[in-house]
């Protein structure tokens, strides 16, 4: 596909977010040209401020909304996209619950209005932030890509329908190039330390949390359950570096260029780590002591989750390269240099 290989110009939906802002970093470095479209739901235009900052790259950034299908059809009237990456979406688990129809119609009907435009303006050529949420509570560790699905909350159903729509719509039309691409747990933040996850509310997520009781904004960690049947108890995730994660998706653009179709992928380390290690890996790169406190399992949780990333390491030609210890390193100085995040 020769649009890509031209370094074509690439729209990034989502892109004012944590994972989306970094992927801008890593494209503009490569040499891409970047469109944003952000409604800024869950971010603010600080961080595309910064991405121009440590690139010294401008990006085009538009501030509409994925449903708003007239923004769309403007977007792509005046623009001639290569290839969408779709980060755009809501994520949080409890209020995906609280609130379902918000997620299914911001994250179901937004892909759906998105993929029209794109079929209406002949860009084919997708790559989609699913989740290794649509595996559900897995039986059996590592998971693969053949492991069944089984979304057990309203986000993680939104991940696997856009899913299947998107399995039904190449199958349709052989045309389409589609990467899913199904994230294990970002964290880590641009080696800068002016980029990095700026969460709006208490964070729900471990490596934010942590970082906003070393930085002094959170009194201690409540720790969810130590009687889990792991090494120490405490649960066991695959955490991987925001960096490495970008990284698969240039990977997974090269590898459209070479296969039409539809190819779905684990972007994992394949290593778990333990709360209680990330507690203590963190401890080590901040030099702050985290107050701990053992509380109830959270409902939902799994014990244990890693990935089996080989068919992405076979495939894309890609493998997650930084260790525990340098995602605590980048995400504690972003912390430190931003101790509000960008609001401040
Ligand atoms: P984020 O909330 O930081 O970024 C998402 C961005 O999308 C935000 O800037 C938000 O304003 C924007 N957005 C949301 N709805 C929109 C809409 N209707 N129109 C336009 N913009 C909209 O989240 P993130 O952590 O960067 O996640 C990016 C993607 O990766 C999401 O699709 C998420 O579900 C997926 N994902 C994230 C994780 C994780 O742990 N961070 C794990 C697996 C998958
Ligand atoms: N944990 C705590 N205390 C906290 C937060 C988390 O003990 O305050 C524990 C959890 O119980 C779990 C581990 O830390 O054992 C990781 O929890 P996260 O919330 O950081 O991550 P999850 O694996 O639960 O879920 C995240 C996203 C999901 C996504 C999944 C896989 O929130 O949306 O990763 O990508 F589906």
């Amino acid at each position: 596909m020769s649009e890509l290989s031209n370094m074509g110009e690439i729209l990034v939906t989502g892109g004012a977010g944590y994972i989306g802002s970094h992927m801008c970093v890593a494209l503009l470095d490569a040499g891409y040209t970047v469109t944003v479209l952000d409604n800024l739901s869950n971010s603010t235009s600080e961080s595309i401020a910064a991405v121009q900052r440590v690139t010294n790259r401008t990006l085009d950034f538009v501030a509409d909304d994925l449903r708003d299908a007239g923004a769309l059809a403007r977007l792509f009237g005046r623009k001639r996209f290569a290839a969408v990456l779709h980060f755009a979406g809501l994520k949080a688990v409890g209020q995906s619950t609280a609130d379902p129809l918000a997620y299914y119609d911001n994250n179901v009907v937004g892909t759906l209005r998105l993929l029209e435009a794109m079929t209406a303006h002949q860009v084919r050529t997708l790559v989609f932030s699913s989740s290794a949420t649509v595996y559900g509570i897995p039986d059996v560790m590592p998971i693969t890509e053949d492991s069944p699905p089984g979304p057990i909350n309203p986000y993680g159903r939104t991940k696997f329908h856009i899913e299947q729509i998107l399995a039904d719509l190449q199958a349709t039309d052989p045309a389409w190039r589609i990467s899913i691409l199904r994230y294990f747990n970002p964290v880590g933040a641009h080696i800068s330390g002016d980029l990095g996850e700026d969460p709006n509310d208490v964070p729900n997520n471990l490596m934010p949390y942590i970082a906003q009781v070393a930085v002094g904004r959170l009194p201690g960690l409540r720790i969810f359950g130590d009687d889990y049947p792991t090494p120490d108890g405490t649960g066991v995730r695959d955490y991987i570096h925001v960096d490495d994660l970008v990284e698969g998706h240039l990977a997974a653009l090269r590898y459209l260029e070479r296969h039409p179709g539809l190819a779905i992928h684990n972007l994992g380390t394949g290593r778990g780590h333990s709360v209680l290690e990330m507690v203590r890996a963190f401890e080590a790169a901040s030099g702050r002591t985290i107050p701990c406190e053992i509380v109830a399992r959270r409902a939902g949780d799994a014990a244990e989750s890693y990935a089996d990333p080989t068919k992405a390491n076979r495939e894309l030609g890609w493998r997650a390269r930084h260790d525990v210890r340098r995602m605590c390193e980048d995400v504690w100085r972003w912390q430190q240099r931003h101790p509000q995040g960008y609001r401040a």
